[in-house]
């Protein structure tokens, strides 16, 4: 750890004073610690200030004519295991959102490839508005991760969420990060995600209420930890996840055929979609016409993919399935995950308030022939992170 280096990017808030106590208690600790700020950061810190506390050179201005090259900033970008921008005002998210450099701070912050993290401070009203939210929508979308703004009373009056943590929080999260294990790293990982379409005739088509979200998790998650993902992606109103080889896909019969031939060299595969079990038996080419009498409309059934991928697993490769039920949700899973030769059942059911399909918040219980874990009402983030530790960690 003590090794580690870290970059502290700080931005024009009223907060920028508290990460003096940040940056003091990061060299305490024996990390590397370099100080960007932005030009507006120095109307309220001095440079000087974090220069004493990080024993290293801050750099604000990117043409200073006393440039040092050892601490240009695409070296400095390369050297870093962690950049922290904090406090994040919505004009430096909104820029790092859409890949603006044009101070030191976010240019180096464009260059880096490490772990970053984005604490955002500002006025309630500012943190709200749905411009700065897409703008944070988008940081996470491309595998940025944010420490929640905490609430309470703000310098301008205003009491609400839009506080900066306090530094001992930040802190920890910095420390939780640095130490986030890259256990999936060489590994291969498919995921499926999302429903599928069954054509009836070119306008009408059978699905589900599946979202995609729990998939898309599962997604960063695995990215996070350092695997190579596959998110075969059934149609959903989700961004693709940034870092991840996504294949989109409409029917069953599309989401086997990606599904199946992605699994042959993965290490694990994963089958959150919500695959329909029927397909019309036959797609009309032109539009139904409606006539007076009921209609009927014949069903075959579809491959089951995860059945299919539990008979040819290769050796080591582990096989998530996904149960969703309504009613007897582990004597219905445990029959799926025996029936369907996998090595984990995640269950849930719809049937429990803030579990399912479109919230963000679910209740995973993990089946294995071992046993079962209780994952609890989780966020969909959190619980795809318990699942994969659970499931994957540890394994060659
Ligand atoms: N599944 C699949 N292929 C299908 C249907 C389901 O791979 N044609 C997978 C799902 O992705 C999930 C698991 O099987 O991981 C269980 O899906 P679920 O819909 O809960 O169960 P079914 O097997 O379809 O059984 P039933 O609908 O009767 O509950």
């Amino acid at each position: 750890m003590k090794n580690k280096c870290i970059i502290v990017g700080v931005t024009g808030g009223i907060a920028a004073y508290k990460i003096c106590s940040l940056v003091s208690s990061l060299k305490k600790k024996g990390y590397e610690v370099h100080v960007l700020m932005t030009k507006e950061a120095e109307a309220f810190v001095t440079p000087l200030t974090f220069q004493t506390l990080s024993g290293q050179r801050v750099i604000t201005d990117m043409f200073s004519v006393d440039f040092v090259p050892d601490v240009h900033h695409i070296s400095l970008a390369a050297k870093a295991d962690l950049f922290v921008i904090a406090p994040a005002t919505a004009n430096v998210i909104a820029k790092i959102a859409h890949g603006i450099a044009d101070d030191m701070l976010t240019t180096t912050f464009l260059a880096a490839e490490c772990t970053k993290l984005i604490v955002p401070a500002m006025n309630t009203h500012m943190l709200e508005n749905p411009v700065t939210q897409d703008n944070i929508a988008i940081c996470r979308k491309y595998g940025m991760r944010i420490q929640e703004a905490a609430e309470g009373y703000l310098a301008c009056g205003d009491t609400g969420k839009g506080r900066l943590p306090e530094p001992d929080e930040i802190l920890d999260r910095i420390e939780e990060l640095l130490e986030e294990d890259k256990f999936l790293s060489g590994k291969k990982v498919v995921i499926s995600a999302g429903p599928t379409q069954e054509a009836i005739d070119p306008v009408r088509y059978i699905t589900n209420h599946s979202s995609g979200k729990m998939g898309y998790e599962l997604a960063k998650a695995a990215r996070n930890y350092g695997a190579d993902v596959t998110l075969v992606s059934g149609k959903t109103s989700l961004d693709p996840v940034a870092g991840v080889h996504m294949i989109p896909v409409v029917s069953a019969a599309d989401m086997a055929e990606a599904v199946i031939r992605e699994a042959a060299d993965a290490d694990a595969v994963i089958m959150s979609a919500a695959v329909a079990d029927y397909t019309p038996s036959e797609t009309a080419d032109h539009k139904l016409k409606k006539s007076d009498d009921d209609m009927y409309i014949s069903l075959k059934r579809t491959t089951d993919i995860l059945a299919s991928l539990g008979k040819t697993k290769p050796e080591g490769q582990v096989i998530i399935g996904f149960a969703m039920e309504t009613e007897d949700l582990i004597a219905n899973a445990s029959g799926k995950l025996v029936k369907k030769n996998c090595d984990y059942i995640a269950a849930n059911s719809i049937a429990e308030k803030g579990a399912g399909f479109a919230g963000d918040t679910n209740h995973v219980i993990l089946l294995s022939r071992d046993g079962k874990y209780d994952i609890g009402m989780r966020s969909k983030e959190e619980t795809a992170a318990e699942i994969l530790k659970h499931c994957l960690k540890g394994r060659s």
